[in-house]
C-alpha cells in the first residue's frame, strides 16, 4: 500500500491541459515530478523542464522505477490502454504504488490492469473546465478552491484527500454507481452552460445587440441567486408566469428563423416547467397548455 503522508514521487502519463496543471500544482507543494510521459517527445520534454522532472519520454517503459504516484492525464478513450501498457512494461514496485486518472465519467475500473499487478487505484476527477483558449497561468489561477471528485479504492481515499488540500481544493466522494449522472451533472453545469449562452449570443446579435455584453447583469444575477438558492424559488419568466401566449410566440417564432434554438427552447422550457410544478403556484389547466405548447 502507498504512504498517505509526505512528499509523493509522481510520473505523469499525457502531457495535456490537465496533467500538466495538475503536476505543476503538486511541484509547486514539494511533490517531486519524476518522469512526464507523452506521445509527442517535445511536449514531454517541455513539461518536464517546467516541473524539474529527470526522465521525459513517449514510452511507459521509460517511467521512472521509485515513482510511488501515477497519473494517467490521457484521453479518457485511452485510459485502459495506458493502464494495460503500464501493468505490462512498467517497472514499478506496485505494492507501494498509486495510480488515478482525472476522468469525471470512468470510473477506476479503467484501471483495473495495474490494479491486478497490486496498485492502488482510483479517479480524482476536477470540477474545472481546461479551455485550450486559456493560458497555464491563467489556467493555474482559476484551480484554486476547486472540487475534485474522489472515487476508487476505499483505502486510497487518505492520499486522494491530501493531493486535493494540496492542489488547493476541496474533495468530494462520489459513489461508483454515481458517477455517469455525476458527470452529466458537470456537463450541464459546464458545457451546456456554455451552449445556451451560445443560444443567446446568436440571438442576441441577430436582435442587433452588440452580443452578450447588455445581457451580463441577467446572466451573473441568475447563476449568483441560482448557486445559494434553489432553482426553483428562482426562476422567472414566460414558463414561470405560465404566459401561454408568450411561449406559443416564441415557439413559432423560433421555429421559423432558428429551428435549432427553438427545439433546444422548448426541451429547456419542459425544465423549467418541471421547476415550476416543483414550487406549484400554476394550475393544472395552464400546465396541460404549456406542455401541449412544448412538446410539439
Ligand atoms: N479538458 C477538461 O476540461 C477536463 C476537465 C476535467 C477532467 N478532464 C479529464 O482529464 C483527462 C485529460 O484531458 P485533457 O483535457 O488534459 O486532454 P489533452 O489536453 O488532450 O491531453 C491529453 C494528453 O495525453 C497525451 N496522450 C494521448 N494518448 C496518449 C498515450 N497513449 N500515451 C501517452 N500520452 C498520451 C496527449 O499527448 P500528445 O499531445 O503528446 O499527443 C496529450 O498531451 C481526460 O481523462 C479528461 O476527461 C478534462
Amino acid at each position: 500500500m502507498p504512504r498517505d503522508q509526505g512528499p509523493r514521487s509522481i510520473s505523469l502519463i499525457g502531457a495535456g491541459r490537465v496533467g500538466s496543471t495538475l503536476t505543476t500544482l503538486l511541484q509547486r507543494r514539494r511533490h517531486r515530478i519524476l518522469s512526464v510521459i507523452s506521445r509527442r517527445p517535445a511536449a514531454a520534454r517541455s513539461l518536464a523542464k517546467l516541473v524539474r522532472a529527470r526522465k521525459a519520454s513517449s514510452s511507459v517503459r521509460d517511467i521512472a522505477r521509485e515513482t510511488d504516484l501515477v497519473i494517467i492525464a490521457v484521453p479518457d478513450e485511452s485510459i485502459a490502454e495506458v493502464s494495460y501498457e503500464l501493468s505490462r512494461s512498467a517497472p514499478l514496485v506496485w505494492s507501494r504504488t498509486a495510480v488515478f486518472h482525472p476522468s469525471g465519467v470512468l470510473t477506476h475500473d479503467a484501471l483495473s490492469d495495474v490494479a491486478a499487478c497490486g496498485a492502488t487505484t482510483f479517479s480524482l476527477h476536477p470540477i474545472q473546465t481546461f479551455p485550450q483558449q486559456i493560458k497555464p497561468r491563467q489556467q493555474l489561477e482559476l484551480m484554486k478552491g476547486v472540487w475534485y471528485g474522489f472515487e476508487g479504492e476505499d483505502h486510497a481515499r487518505g492520499l486522494a484527500s491530501r493531493l486535493v488540500r494540496d492542489l488547493g481544493g476541496r474533495m468530494v466522494s462520489i459513489p461508483k454507481e454515481a458517477k455517469l449522472l455525476y458527470h452529466v451533472a458537470c456537463v450541464f453545469a459546464s458545457n451546456y452552460t456554455v451552449a445556451v449562452l451560445g443560444a443567446a449570443h446568436a440571438l442576441a446579435l441577430k436582435a442587433g445587440l452588440p452580443g452578450l455584453e447588455p445581457l451580463q447583469p441577467l446572466i451573473e444575477t441568475s447563476v449568483r441567486l441560482t448557486l445559494s438558492g434553489d432553482p426553483k424559488d428562482i426562476l422567472t419568466g414566460p414558463v414561470a408566469r405560465g404566459s401561454v401566449r408568450t411561449i406559443r410566440a416564441h415557439v413559432n417564432g423560433l421555429s421559423v428563423e432558428e429551428p435549432l434554438i427553438g427545439d433546444a427552447y422548448k426541451v429547456i422550457g419542459m425544465l423549467a416547467l418541471e421547476l415550476v410544478k416543483q414550487r406549484g403556484g400554476l394550475d393544472e389547466k395552464r400546465i396541460r397548455e404549456l406542455t401541449d405548447i412544448l412538446r410539439r
